[in-house]
């Protein structure tokens, strides 16, 4: 359509306004390009200025449309830079806090079903940190210096304090002097960033009952979709996860991406997972396995073997992310417990002792889904990335659950054929570490994983439940990856040599099971449209829609022999 933008004094000027139109307040994220351009609201073809707040929202009174309105950018001289391309239908009470070039405000989820009652010690809280169909945005600013000190020693550990913002349809919160990290280890050799955020512990400081954050770039997934359909499933079969929704980044006014917002398992987070937020809850241990820490002198990994002495489970390959204390080598002691009994279980050891051990329930439930879902960097594949919780409510039994789930659903570090496999044996690892050799050694375990492994296949795990889902996240997230890729990273590439001494050395000490990948110039780069909808053309991934179909088939077929 064509739209006359004059000077803007002259129209307001000239303005005829009806005796029936009343003024509502508009409001837009955007972020023009240089400081002398502005943002206008273009109501029924006049123009009305909009003025800055928090950097990057733009609201200003003007009136009702009649027809439409949309957003624009001027230049100083006030001819147009951007305007949207479509146009918004009228709205009689004040916006919502829109986003420019972003036609819906909110879209319509086809959510998974939840097919499995949570485990009975989930007590999440409610809240709306993640809300289905919206994209939020999280603006981080502050402290120019410490933002480039930040972004300039991309593989250091560092944190700096600086001030965000978060802008919700309808909500704004501003919380000072957050620790600002980079998040991640592999996630930092690209250039877009991942980050931690850490609200100040001794405030009420909290987003929706959460202090701690984390902002995955996404960037080694090509799909922008992996982690989302990941933990959503997890929730859906009733497991503690994290949650993940979209949010958009924005660093001192400029545009960093869209990202996935999680949280971090840091004391509150284990109160709001299993104690509905109760304030005064002590946490216990949660373990967390990362195979190996980065400076580790001991030759042990997360692998959940036993060590008679203390110290190695204290060596960088477990952490403890909450619980009464988290340094010591005697805070270890639930975790070295367990392991002996994993050694000890013989065929005498009944499931009500393994039961007093470890949510069985729940740790089928986990490797199922390590299975159905590809998970490639998991405890099964690389003893990596699983959590063991000590619920002190529990008397001693802990919970598995896992996180970080990139390398899923296509993208694999293990060999793509073994990620499809319809046979549960084949999955990598599931007949090599030590917790699923001895947990899968029993009848009593084995024949509910597989009728569980062809249960959610069935229900969940398939193209027909998830990629209803998966298209209405992707029709939500489009527009955003369009503009994700046109941005500028902040971050540079710092991929440290592949060195084969060190695989050879991890190899020698069959640290790792059979079919973990060597080859990595054998991957085909893929589009957005490749990597959701496939084909990959390639040995090495699938496009996340492929692996489910291809994932369930061999299920089914594999059962149907
Ligand atoms: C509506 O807003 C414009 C611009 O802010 C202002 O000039 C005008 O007086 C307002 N009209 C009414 C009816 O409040
Ligand atoms: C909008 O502004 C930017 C920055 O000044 C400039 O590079 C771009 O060419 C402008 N676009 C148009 C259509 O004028
Ligand atoms: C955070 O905001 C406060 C209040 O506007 C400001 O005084 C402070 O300098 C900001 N902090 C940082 C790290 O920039
Ligand atoms: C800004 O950050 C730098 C680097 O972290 C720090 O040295 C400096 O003190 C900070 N400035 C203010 C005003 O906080
Ligand atoms: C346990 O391991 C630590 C670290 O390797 C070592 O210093 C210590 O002597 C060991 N203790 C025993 C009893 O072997
Ligand atoms: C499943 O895989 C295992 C390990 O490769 C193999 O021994 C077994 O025969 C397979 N089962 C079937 C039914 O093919
Ligand atoms: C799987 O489904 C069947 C039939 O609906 C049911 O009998 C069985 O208990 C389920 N098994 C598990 C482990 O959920
Ligand atoms: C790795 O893959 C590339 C591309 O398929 C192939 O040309 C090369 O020979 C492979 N290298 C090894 C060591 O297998
Ligand atoms: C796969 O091959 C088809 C047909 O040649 C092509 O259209 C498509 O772009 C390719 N996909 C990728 C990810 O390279």
């Amino acid at each position: 359509m064509f739209i006359s933008i004059l000077a803007i004094p002259l129209l307001l000027a000239a303005l005829n306004v009806n005796a029936q139109q009343q003024n509502i307040t508009y409001n837009v994220i955007a972020s023009p390009y240089t400081s002398d351009q502005s943002v206008v609201v273009v109501v029924d073809n006049t123009v009305w200025p909009l003025t800055s707040t928090l950097g990057i929202m733009y609201q200003g009174s003007a009136p009702i449309a009649q027809t439409e309105y949309h957003y624009a950018i001027l230049e100083s001289n006030q001819q147009v830079n951007t305007t949207e391309e479509f146009t918004r239908s009228p709205v009689s009470e004040s916006t919502v806090n829109e986003f420019f070039n972003r036609e819906k405000n909110s879209y319509r989820i086809n959510s998974l079903p939840n097919v499995m009652t949570p485990l009975h010690s989930i007590n999440r809280i409610q809240s709306d940190l993640h809300i289905d169909g919206q994209i939020p945005t999280i603006h981080i600013w502050g402290n120019v210096t410490a933002v480039s000190f930040l972004h300039e020693n991309q593989l250091e550990d560092l944190d700096v304090e600086l001030n965000f913002t978060y802008i919700g349809l309808q909500e704004v919160h501003t919380f000072e002097n957050v620790k600002v990290s980079l998040a991640g280890r592999s996630s930092r050799y690209i250039p877009k960033l991942s980050y931690g955020l850490k609200m100040k512990k001794k405030s009420d400081d909290n987003l929706f009952g959460y202090k701690n954050l984390k902002l995955r770039a996404l960037g080694m997934d090509p799909s922008y979709v992996r982690e989302c359909v990941a933990y959503s499933t997890l929730k859906a079969a009733g497991l503690p996860a994290s949650g993940f929704s979209y949010v958009r980044l924005f660093i001192n006014n400029k545009p960093i991406g869209l990202y996935g917002l999680i949280e971090t398992f840091q004391d509150p987070w284990v109160a709001s997972q299993f104690a509905g937020g109760d304030k005064n809850y002590e946490s216990g241990y949660l373990y967390q396995g990362v195979t190996a820490g980065d400076k580790q002198t001991i030759p042990v990994i997360s692998n959940l073997d036993y060590y008679s002495n203390l110290s190695y489970y204290n060596a960088g390959e477990y952490k403890i992310k909450a619980g009464p204390s988290r340094k010591n080598d005697e805070d270890y002691t639930r975790l070295q417990s367990f392991t002996k009994f994993i050694q000890d279980a013989n065929a005498e050891t009944t499931v009500e002792e393994w039961e007093q051990q470890l949510d069985t329930d729940g740790f089928l439930r986990s490797m199922v889904l390590e299975n159905l879902l590809g998970f490639s960097d998991a405890y099964m594949s690389l003893a990596n990335n699983f959590y063991l919780y000590n619920d002190p409510k529990s008397s001693g039994q802990l919970v598995f659950f896992a996180a970080d789930l990139d390398t899923t659903l296509g993208i694999s570090l293990f060999e793509m054929n073994m990620m499809l496999s319809g046979n549960y044996t084949e999955h990598p690892g599931f007949t090599f570490q030590p917790l699923t050799t001895k947990f899968f050694s029993y009848e009593a375990f084995s024949t509910p994983y597989q009728e569980l492994l062809l249960n959610l296949t069935n229900s969940l795990v398939n193209p027909t439940i998830m990629n209803p889902f998966i298209n209405s996240v992707i029709a939500m997230i489009t527009q955003d990856v369009k503009w994700d890729d046109t941005l500028l990273k902040v971050g540079s590439f710092n991929i440290p040599p592949i060195s084969d001494t060190t695989i050879d050395a991890a190899e020698s000490l069959k640290a790792f099971p059979p079919g973990l990948r060597r080859n990595w110039s054998e991957e085909v780069p893929q589009t957005f449209e490749s990597a959701v909808n496939g084909p990959s053309n390639s040995t090495t991934m699938e496009g996340v829609k492929d692996f489910i179909a291809k994932k369930s088939q061999a299920i089914i077929a594999f059962y149907n022999n």
